[in-house]
C-alpha cells in the first residue's frame, strides 16, 4: 500500500490535532443538546470515530451509506440511500460528519432530505473540503471543516480508491499510475 503513496499529505498527528480541536468545539457548542451525530459511511469512519472520543458530552450515535446515481456530474445530484438511519431525527440537532466535500451534492442532498424528517437543526462536519471542485450552482458551506485540500487523488485515514487505502493511518497523495493503469 505505502508503495503507492506519492507523499503524506496530512500525518497521523497533524489529523489527530486537529481532531481533537474540531471536537472540543463541537462539545462547546452542542453541550446540553445531546446531538445526533451521523456518520456517512464509509468514508467518514476513521473519522467519526476519533472526533466523538474528542466530545465529552452525551450524544447519540447513527450511521447512513449513500451512493450517488450514476454519472455525478450530469446527474442533479440525487444519491441513492443504501442504509437509512436508524432512529427519528424528529426535534434532533444533527451533525452530519463527512470524509470529503468534493462537488457537494452528496450533503446538499443529505441535508434537505434530513431537513425534511423534522430535525432542529443540521449542521455539516467534514474532515476535508476541496472548495474547488464545487459543482457550479452548489453554495453548500461547511460548518466545522478540518482541512481545505487541493484537487490531489487523496486517499487514507477512510478515503479509497477502488475499496484500498482506507486502513492507512495518514491521508496520503495518490500516485496517478496506480489510476492511470487501472
Ligand atoms: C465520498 C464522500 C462523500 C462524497 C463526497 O463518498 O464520502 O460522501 O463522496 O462527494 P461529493 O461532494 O462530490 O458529493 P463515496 O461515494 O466515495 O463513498 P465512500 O464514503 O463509501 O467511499
Amino acid at each position: 500500500m505505502e508503495k503507492d503513496i506519492a507523499q503524506v499529505l496530512l500525518s497521523e498527528e497533524q489529523l489527530q490535532t486537529r481532531i481533537r480541536e474540531l471536537g472540543q468545539q463541537l462539545a462547546q457548542d452542542y453541550r446540553g443538546k445531546n446531538p445526533t451525530m451521523v456518520c456517512i459511511l464509509k468514508g467518514a469512519i476513521m473519522f467519526y470515530t476519533d472526533l466523538l472520543r474528542a466530545m465529552p458530552i452525551p450524544l447519540s450515535m447513527d450511521f447512513m451509506a449513500v451512493s450517488s446515481y450514476g454519472n455525478r456530474t450530469k446527474s442533479s445530484g440525487e444519491v441513492e440511500i443504501r442504509k437509512d438511519l436508524s432512529t427519528s431525527i424528529e426535534g434532533k440537532h444533527v451533525v452530519i460528519v463527512e470524509d470529503i466535500v468534493d462537488s457537494g451534492f452528496t450533503l446538499t442532498y443529505l441535508t434537505r432530505l434530513l431537513q425534511t424528517r423534522g430535525a432542529a437543526s443540521i449542521k455539516l462536519c467534514t474532515l476535508l473540503d476541496k472548495p474547488s471542485r464545487r459543482a457550479p450552482g452548489i453554495t453548500l458551506k461547511a460548518d466545522y471543516s478540518g482541512f481545505e485540500v487541493g484537487n490531489e487523488f487523496v486517499v487514507g485515514y477512510g478515503l479509497d480508491y477502488a475499496e484500498r487505502y482506507r486502513n492507512l493511518p495518514y491521508i496520503g497523495i495518490l500516485k496517478p499510475e496506480v489510476y492511470e493503469n487501472a
